[in-house]
């Protein structure tokens, strides 16, 4: 098929373009670049060179801003007129830290939201009518410690979770207005860490990390001091925050399955939860890091984050029964790949 994904030069879009391309897709790049970097693509390439699975195609790269509804329409419509019409749409792009939602809600209303309504309503204009969209567990309200199911309350408590929530009842609209002719996804992501494991892609966040494993993976490398742990009096195993958290590459898969789930199967819309239905605590997933790599990682604790929960697992039954999914890199794979990405690549993708 051919696959526009949006947002594809960022963490878990790199890594699916390469799931995406191993399996045979063609791949077509829309990506702002304002989060992410271009080399990460490259990467891509060399990657699948080196396995020899070079594609005559390759990756075709755009960079704009999914705001500009004109280069959207003008991207669909060279592809219609070169015989071959973008099939299928796998949408990342957005912007994606809850602190910098809480202090400038505008501007994620408008690029998260403002920018799905244009790349809609453009894939509606060329009757591409099939797309795979990047949703976050952080919309569901508190679980009371119980694996988290597709139908737990949706109660996001940042602006960040709430455009997650909007996008997805823009797509439940959308696909209520003509059920015979979208498919669509909600992939509703818990914790991705890692990095493919040959240490040429990651995660390459901009500025001090606020996501548990790079900061992690700084402390590691010693450009950071110490890590925080949030919290030691949840009533969690040892009292510090558990999460799910799922090998990117992981992720990635199931993304490759989603899209072929939707043309497989009738027209419909699902939400599904990406997760490996296994929690694990700061202090485990601090421990196994150590332990696997052999390196000392400088601790304190200091009171819970705002915003944060004790816990928050999936029940990831439903991706599992419907696309034959299973995450299957451990909790140890996630650390050493990491670390080794990491370790290659001090400065990311610079
Ligand atoms: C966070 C976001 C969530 C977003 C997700 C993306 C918040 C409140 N939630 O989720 O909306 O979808 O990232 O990946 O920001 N921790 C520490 N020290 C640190 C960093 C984290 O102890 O320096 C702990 C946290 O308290 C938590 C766990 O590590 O228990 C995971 O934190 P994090 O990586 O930020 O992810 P989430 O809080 O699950």
């Amino acid at each position: 098929m051919k696959i526009l994904v949006t947002g594809g030069a960022g963490f878990i879009g790199s890594h699916t373009c390469l799931a995406l391309l191993e399996r045979g897709h063609e791949v077509i790049v829309i990506d702002s670049y304002v989060n992410s970097n271009s080399q990460s693509l490259q990467r891509v390439v060399e990657l699948l060179n080196s396995n020899n699975l070079n594609r005559s195609t390759g990756i075709e790269t755009c960079s704009a801003d999914l705001r500009d509804e004109k280069v959207l329409d003008q991207l669909f419509s060279a592809h219609e007129k070169l015989g071959k019409s973008i099939e299928a749409v796998i949408h990342f792009a957005g912007l994606k830290s809850v602190n910098d939602s809480v202090h400038n809600p505008l501007k994620y209303w408008d690029v998260n939201v403002g920018s799905s309504i244009n790349l809609l309503s453009v894939m509606n204009r060329y009757n591409c009518r099939t797309i795979v969209f990047s949703s976050s567990a952080t919309i569901y309200g508190f679980s009371n410690n119980k694996p988290i199911k597709e139908n737990t309350l949706i109660k996001p408590i940042n602006p960040y979770g709430t455009t997650k929530v909007a996008i997805e009842q823009l797509l439940n609209d959308l696909y209520n207005s003509q059920p015979d002719k979208w498919r669509i996804a909600n992939l509703r992501y818990f914790n991705p860490i890692g990095a493919h494991h040959s240490g040429m892609l990651g995660e390459a966040p901009i500025g001090v990390p606020s996501n548990i494993f790079p900061y992690i993976t700084q402390v590691a490398a010693g450009v950071r001091d110490e890590f925080t742990i949030f919290g030691n009096d949840w009533p969690t195993k040892d009292g510090t925050g558990v999460r799910d958290y799922i090998h990117v590459m992981d992720l990635a898969e199931g993304h490759v399955l989603a899209l072929e789930y939707l043309v497989n199967n009738q027209n419909q819309i699902i939400n599904l939860n990406l997760g490996t239905g296994k929690g694990t605590s700061v202090l485990e997933l601090l421990n196994t890091f150590k332990r696997v790599n052999n390196i000392n990682i400088p601790l304190r604790f200091s009171s819970r984050r705002e915003g944060d929960c004790g816990s928050v697992v999936a029940d990831n039954s439903l991706a599992a029964l419907c696309l034959e999914w299973t995450p299957e890199r451990s909790l140890e794979q996630m650390c050493i790949d990491g670390w080794k990405w990491q370790s290659l690549n001090p400065k990311g993708y610079i």
